[in-house]
């Protein structure tokens, strides 16, 4: 048996014919094809489409598809439409994008293709795009609203010193979130690491520290660093130092004034462990998978105080796969959390 399961009585030429041109052209385009009578018998169906479900006992199993081969019977060329297949021995419901032709004079032709992940990266995208402008008109709005308010607080000093300091902080949420774009942007798209040079984790510990000491003074909040021995990766320094930045940051925001973050790194078993933990106000458990996801954010409301997008932990995990590693997190509500940035150890010992 050729490309084709199943044959019908037709003359052998023209069957050798038409199944010639027919496995060739499934062969090129389709994940599935299947050929059809004017009575919408199936007279052939390509491996792809049983496995798909498309047909059971010489008939198509979805109505949507024969819908389909009945329109473009009855017009030249192809009818094309993407459409959700719910039923058949199909368990997931599959987007497709379904091409019925006209093939001879007897026969339709009915390639399937599988789109569903397609689908998936697309509906992704759009709802990318509809998060990133919706955080932009937020600072946006507020600060057109300050500058006319500044414009109309004439020569009243008091008014315009509290008005220009919250159009900085507008600023600086509008910065900080344009800069975490770039970043999630250029961690997303870096494959693997291009320029991978030895790095020692323990002074991209210290130095993650450094760059929230001005937060964590700001909020009363002591980051414990424990004095590690060197431990080195193979890795991108700038990458690896804003990831274990972004867990001290949420460790220090999401925490009380007056608490202590402590920050360690230690080797097991071939793995460079950096974890930060808090006794600060913890993750249900419900939530702990989708705060790593882009513009998530457990109470949106507690964050419109801290200016946070939602984007810090996306970057992490982000950076944790681009150098073969995982972030792991154990959280309690009301007792605290701690983020585990493992990565595996690449280098060789000399
Ligand atoms: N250490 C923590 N303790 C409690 N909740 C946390 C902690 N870290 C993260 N979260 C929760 O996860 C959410 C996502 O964190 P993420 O760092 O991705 O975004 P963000 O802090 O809101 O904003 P930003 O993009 O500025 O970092 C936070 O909004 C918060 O609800
Ligand atoms: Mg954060």
């Amino acid at each position: 048996m050729g490309l084709w399961s199943s044959r019908s009585k037709t003359s052998e030429s023209e069957v050798d014919a038409f199944e010639q041109v027919a496995s060739q052209v499934v062969d090129v385009i389709a994940t599935a094809g299947v050929v059809l009578d004017s009575q919408n018998n199936v007279l052939r169906a390509s491996p792809g489409a049983v496995q798909f479900g498309l047909v059971q006992n010489r008939r198509l199993v979805h109505s949507s598809l024969v819908r389909l081969c009945d329109r473009a019977r009855n017009q030249t060329g192809a009818v094309v439409e993407e459409m959700l297949l719910e039923s058949g021995l199909q368990r997931e419901p599959v987007w497709v994008q379904a091409r019925a032709a006209r093939f001879g004079d007897k026969y339709m032709m009915l390639l399937v293709d599988d789109r569903t992940e397609a689908k998936k990266l697309e509906d992704t995208r759009r709802d990318f795009v509809a998060n990133v402008s919706h955080e932009l008109k937020t600072p946006i709005g507020a600060i057109g609203l300050l500058a006319e308010a500044i414009q109309g607080a004439g020569d009243d000093p008091e008014m315009i010193r509290k008005f220009s300091s919250s159009l900085i902080r507008e600023n600086q949420r509008l910065a900080s979130l344009v800069q975490e774009l770039m970043q999630l942007s250029r961690v997303q798209s870096a494959a693997g690491l291009e320029n991978a040079v030895e790095v020692d984790l323990s002074v991209v510990v210290s130095d993650a520290i450094d760059r929230n000491q001005v937060l964590a003074e700001k909020r009363n909040i002591k980051v414990q660093g424990s004095t590690s021995p060197s431990l080195k990766i193979l890795g991108d320094y700038e990458m690896l130092a804003t990831a274990v930045k972004n867990l001290i940051e949420n460790a220090i925001v999401y925490s009380e004034p007056g608490t202590q973050v402590g920050v360690g790194l230690k080797e097991v078993d071939g793995v460079a462990e950096i974890s930060v933990t808090d006794s600060g106000i913890g993750i249900p458990e419900s939530e702990q998978e989708r705060i790593f996801e882009r513009f998530y954010r457990v109470d949106p409301s507690r964050s419109r105080e801290t200016g946070g997008t939602g984007l810090g932990l996306a970057i992490v995990k982000h950076i944790a796969a681009n150098h073969g590693g995982q972030v792991k997190l154990f959280s309690q509500p009301g007792v605290g959390s701690t983020f585990t940035l493992r990565l595996p150890i690449t280098l060789q010992e000399d």
